[in-house]
């Protein structure tokens, strides 16, 4: 069994206190805890629902709980509250957000909108509530390419991730799709370097990308999805190794649903700092003072809404 030191059985601890804490005040509060799969382990230990962006929008709308502490980045939360006008919607930590939302603003995006009158928006979900509000629908890494299926005009703005966007060009290529030039700093981190150096230690290994990786990285993976399809694919296959191309947070539960099966980075800086904010404390904070609450004006929010429920819509017909 794995040796804890002094500092690490503290830590545990410490923890086990604040889980307590969490538990007594999600009733005082009729709280929910929504967690992204990137978050910090204990974080994700305390979740009532975990998953990817898509999996936390439809449990934010079908949840009956008055408050959602939403253990994610800025625009999760955002959408979530966006979705539910009347609950309270908590970020445990107001300044993580989302280096790739903010390379896109509604301003820049009626600019390109005008340069392409006849064009469809497409906004992943990675985007401000603003940029939303200026696009038709809405997608998430593991609806995108039905969503821009679903459309009826052939040209596509896909904003802002370029290399989502670029992957979606190659699935459905009846379409022209216009990119944006932003992407995620942290799946860029994994070069295609590092993906021979994993599959050389790691020759039985199945590669498993976010499809936020660079072109190279997805032309050397055997499988792209989202991060909930990672665990819907690894729970399928036959394989017992997988190198795991996206955010290190992963691997907590990859390894607790799947004992037998192993799970690798290709490099350790797949780390999303933003990510990493909200610790047990600061859940603890939010649900005790009920902060920090994410609200949109209402003009943005009736625009928003209807490019996330169009999304939603979509989803839903698929079943
Ligand atoms: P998923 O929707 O696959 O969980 O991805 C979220 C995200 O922000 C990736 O960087």
């Amino acid at each position: 069994m794995e040796q804890k030191n002094k500092g690490e059985l503290k830590d545990l601890k410490y923890n086990e206190m604040l889980k307590k804490k969490i538990e007594k005040l999600k009733k005082k509060r009729n709280a929910v805890i929504i967690v992204h799969n990137y978050q910090r382990d204990e974080v994700q230990e305390i979740a009532d629902i975990s998953g990817d962006s898509l999996a936390l929008s439809q449990a934010a709308v079908r949840t009956d709980s008055e408050v959602i502490v939403f253990c994610g980045v800025q625009f999760m939360a955002e959408s979530a509250s966006i979705l539910n006008p009347g609950k309270t919607v908590l970020l445990p930590v107001k300044e993580a957000g989302c280096p790739l939302a903010d390379m896109i603003t509604p301003e820049k995006l009626r600019l390109k909108k005008n340069e392409h009158p006849g064009a469809a928006v497409v906004c992943y979900v990675n985007s401000s509530a603003e940029v939303k509000a200026e696009s038709d629908i809405a997608c998430t890494s593991s609806n995108a390419i039905e969503v821009v299926r679903s459309l009826k005009e052939k040209q596509v703005i896909f904003v802002p991730d370029k290399n989502l966007g670029r992957y979606v060009q190659s699935q459905v290529p009846e379409k022209e799709i216009i990119l944006w030039e932003g992407f995620c700093p942290t799946h860029i981190r994994v070069q295609e370097e590092d993906i021979v150096r994993s599959k050389e230690a790691h020759p039985g290994a199945e590669v498993i990308a976010h499809p936020e990786c660079n072109p190279e990285v997805l032309a050397l993976s055997d499988h792209i999805c989202s991060t909930g399809g990672m665990f819907a694919y690894v729970k399928g296959s036959k394989s017992k190794e997988f190198i795991i191309s996206t955010e290190c947070g992963m691997l907590y539960k990859l390894q607790k649903d799947n004992p037998g099966k192993s799970f690798y980075l290709p490099t350790l800086k797949l780390v999303c700092a933003n990510m990493k904010l909200i610790t047990l404390g600061w859940v603890a904070h939010s649900l005790e003072n009920l902060v920090y609450e994410v609200k949109v004006s209402d003009d943005i929010r009736e625009k928003a809404r209807k490019t996330l429920e169009r999304m939603l819509a979509v989803t839903a017909r698929k079943g």
